[in-house]
């Protein structure tokens, strides 16, 4: 298998203490950039839907990573000619009736979207994934990766920049089976992200290592500690859940004396630097930061390699890994200032953040190839029609409404075939991550 072709290890110390902030909306922009400084250009949008938090994952982090990328379609004429681009922002809380509300929410606001990207994690995306379609929007996520989602005949409109997460399972594999464990716990959320990954994982375990494992499975609604775990005897954990669960879980290993280098966690690789310091008050679990460091000093997780030497490689749109990074702290560091206040760290310094930057330039493309096809007659005329415009009238962007098959038809293969040169780390390794 190809994602298992390096194991690598990677020594780096627990960020000791990060002190954050209380659980705020932060200073986002719910329209960017603004619409008073379009040049006579007409403006379109898009809905952007990501997580502010809520009582579980957060991905607004990946907001400076969409501006940078509407900054520099706005500022390029060539991109997208006699138009700009604009978000309109809402949150999801990556939970599926805030979702589905948000989507309402867009869709009965004006402006009309022109596309969808979000919904800002796997449980989220996976409701609105299914109402896209309804709406004739094309639908792209930067940061879901549940194997679900993977379904063309429910999800009609939908791409996403990540692969899917289940991969990740031959990392915990590789792991468990570089050690020689014998005898592993696997502890899955009740999400499809995680049961997905978690039957990958018990199928190589039982076929290729032969190895036993104890399972235990909660559901999202129940509480991680409320299952008892920690009296069979098991000392190494595979953990498949959201990190505000995982920190529960910890807490209560903690309480419990499971402690490393005894025992020992195997998390996703997507969990945020710091995350068993993250606050929350949505969910009382009682332990202090360090607490949780105890724990978490030692947990395992299998990453996905970055390679220090892309970092100046050109990407399109003419912008290296490292121009990035810059211009990202830069967002990160201006709102700070205008604002005044401490964001929490896992607020920005996301790692999807360059996923959502080339989603966000791959609708900009789509749009403009669909804006091309629009000069033929026959395309045009049927547009026209669909959004019921004056007989005679010519159908521009612009007037693109929820009635628009044919748009979302060209749309969708325009997003289909768009392929480019980004700046995301992907590539096929997994490496060992020790924090
Ligand atoms: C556009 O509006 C923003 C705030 O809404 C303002 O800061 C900016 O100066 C305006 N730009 C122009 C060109 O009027
Ligand atoms: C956008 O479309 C125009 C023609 O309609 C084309 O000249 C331009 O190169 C396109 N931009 C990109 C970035 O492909
Ligand atoms: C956990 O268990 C306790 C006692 O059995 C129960 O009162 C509580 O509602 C449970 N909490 C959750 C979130 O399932
Ligand atoms: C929280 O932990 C402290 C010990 O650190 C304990 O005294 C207290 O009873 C705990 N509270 C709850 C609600 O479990
Ligand atoms: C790309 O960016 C670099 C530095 O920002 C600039 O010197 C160069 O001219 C740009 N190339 C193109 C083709 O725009
Ligand atoms: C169609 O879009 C154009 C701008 O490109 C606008 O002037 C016109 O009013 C729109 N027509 C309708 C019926 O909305
Ligand atoms: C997709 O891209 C290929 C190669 O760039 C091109 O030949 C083909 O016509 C494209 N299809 C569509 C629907 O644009």
């Amino acid at each position: 298998m190809d994602l298992v072709c390096w194991l690598q290890l990677f020594l780096a110390f627990a960020a000791s203490s990060v002190t954050l902030a209380q659980e705020s909306q932060g200073p986002y922009h719910q329209i960017y950039p603004p619409v008073n400084d379009t040049d006579g250009r007409t403006p379109l949008y898009i809905a952007v839907v990501l997580s502010f938090g809520g009582s579980s994952y957060k991905s607004v982090g990946a907001l400076p990573g969409i501006q940078i990328a509407l900054d520099y379609i706005n500022s390029e004429p060539s991109i997208l000619p006699g138009y700009s681009l604009h978000y309109t922002l809402t949150d999801s809380q990556c939970d599926r009736s805030t979702a589905i509300r948000s989507y309402f929410t867009q869709i009965t606001n004006p402006p009309t979207k022109v596309g969808w990207v979000g919904s800002g994690c796997s449980p989220a995306t996976e409701p609105t994934a299914e109402l896209t379609q309804y709406h004739n929007i094309a639908q792209v996520s930067c940061v879901s990766s549940s194997p679900d989602l993977h379904n063309r005949q429910r999800f009609r409109y939908y791409f996403q920049l990540l692969s899917t997460d289940a991969p990740i399972a031959y990392g915990f594999y590789s792991i468990i089976q570089y050690f020689g464990w014998k005898r592993v716990g696997i502890i899955t959320q009740g999400e499809n992200l995680f049961i997905a990954t978690s039957d990958v994982l018990k199928r190589l375990l039982t076929e290729n290592g032969n190895i036993e494992y104890t399972e235990w499975y909660f559901r999202s609604e129940e509480s991680v500690s409320n299952i008892s775990i920690f009296d069979s005897g098991v000392r190494i954990y595979v953990v498949e859940m959201y990190s505000i669960n995982a920190r529960e879980l910890f807490c209560k290993a903690y309480r419990s004396g499971i402690l490393p280098p005894k025992y020992l966690f195997l998390t996703p690789n997507w969990y945020v630097e710091g995350w068993w310091a993250e606050g929350h008050t949505s969910v009382d679990y009682n332990c202090t930061a360090d607490e949780l460091a105890a724990v978490a000093l030692y947990n395992v997780a299998p990453f996905l390699a970055e390679f220090p030497e892309i970092d100046d490689a050109v990407a399109e749109p003419n912008i290296t890994l490292r121009e990035f990074r810059s211009l990202y702290y830069k967002a990160v560091q201006s709102d700070y200032n205008e604002n005044n206040r401490l964001m929490e760290y896992s607020d920005y310094i996301f790692p999807y953040a360059y996923h959502c930057h080339e989603a966000t330039l791959t609708f900009a493309y789509a749009l403009n190839k669909t804006v091309t096809d629009l000069a033929d007659d026959f395309l045009n005329r049927e547009a026209a029609e669909e959004s019921g415009l004056p007989e005679g009238e010519t159908f521009t962007m612009a007037n693109f409404t929820y009635a628009n098959s044919g748009i979302v038809t060209r749309m969708f293969e325009h997003l289909q075939n768009t392929s480019f040169r980004g700046i995301g780390v992907s590539l096929c390794s997994y490496y060992l991550h020790v924090i």
